[in-house]
């Protein structure tokens, strides 16, 4: 295994920006350990099929299996990067429910788990690196999007912790808040977020894949525990 080769697990890595880091780390020559529940999307990452875990990633069992593969095949993982989620709007009042608290325990729930059986494995080798995919929405709150906000939230709370409670440690926690990126995650809308929110330029997974890079090029010494990217024409 080279020095330079880094073993990274990528969840939401069958589209978006998951899918979109996953060939950029496969492009540098990285190990990619992908999950997410469409395996035929996931196949086209052109990887070995032993590295891809088709599944929910709410089910702790498929959590406790990448951490496993990574440190039984490699020996080591050196990056987790959180990409997984999903989006419901709707006000308080009148938001589906159900699919509410789907959202919660993808985005909040999964990720926290997650995190948690990863942080014991990063502590006990000496080192790590989590790259959070919060939101713009991490940051504020918008009308119909409270409970996407109260996901992303979390994110940062959980990276925020981890930040302060990692000082000094080779353990590092980045949290990326972007502003709207073209993906799948609004493909259901009846009028897409660029149109409401005037936005004729939204970001792309190219752009989100930059800021990854630039966050794993920094030298040893370095922490950037928060980056937000937004797209110009975002004035809220
Ligand atoms: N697009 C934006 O404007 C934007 C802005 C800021 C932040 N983000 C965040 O970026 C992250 C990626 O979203 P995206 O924009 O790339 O959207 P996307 O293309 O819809 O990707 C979402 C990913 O999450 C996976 N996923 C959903 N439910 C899952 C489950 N139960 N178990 C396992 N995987 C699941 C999906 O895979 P399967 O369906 O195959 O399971 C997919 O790979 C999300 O956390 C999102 O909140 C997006």
């Amino acid at each position: 295994m080279k020095n330079s080769e880094k073993i990274c697990i990528v969840t939401g890595a069958s589209s978006g920006i998951g899918f979109g880091i996953a060939k950029s780390l496969i492009g540098d020559n990285h190990i990619v350990i992908a999950t997410a529940r469409r395996k035929e999307n996931l196949t086209k990452l052109d990887i070995s099929p032993e590295n891809l875990f088709a599944g929910d990633l709410n089910q702790p069992e498929l959590q406790d299996s990448l951490i496993d593969f990574a440190f039984n095949k490699y020996g080591r993982c050196d990056y987790l990067f959180n990409c997984a989620g999903t989006l419901e709007t709707g006000t308080i009042e009148d938001i589906n429910i159900e699919r509410l608290s789907a959202m919660l325990r993808l985005n909040v729930e999964a990720t926290f788990r997650l995190t948690y059986a990863m942080l014991k494995r990063f502590k006990k080798q000496g080192f790590g690196h989590i790259v959070n995919i919060s939101s713009v929405l991490g940051t504020k709150v918008r009308v119909t999007a409270g409970g996407y906000a109260a996901t992303k939230f979390a994110m940062e709370a959980l990276s925020e912790a981890l930040r302060m409670e990692l000082t000094g440690t080779s353990i590092k926690i980045s949290c990326i808040e972007p502003g709207l990126v073209m993906t799948e995650l609004h493909k259901n809308w009846e009028v897409h977020p660029k149109e409401s929110m005037g936005i004729t330029e939204p970001l792309t997974v190219e752009n989100i894949v930059e800021s990854v890079k630039f966050i794993m090029n920094q030298p040893e010494h370095v922490r950037i525990p928060k980056l937000m990217i937004l797209p110009k024409d975002h004035n809220i």
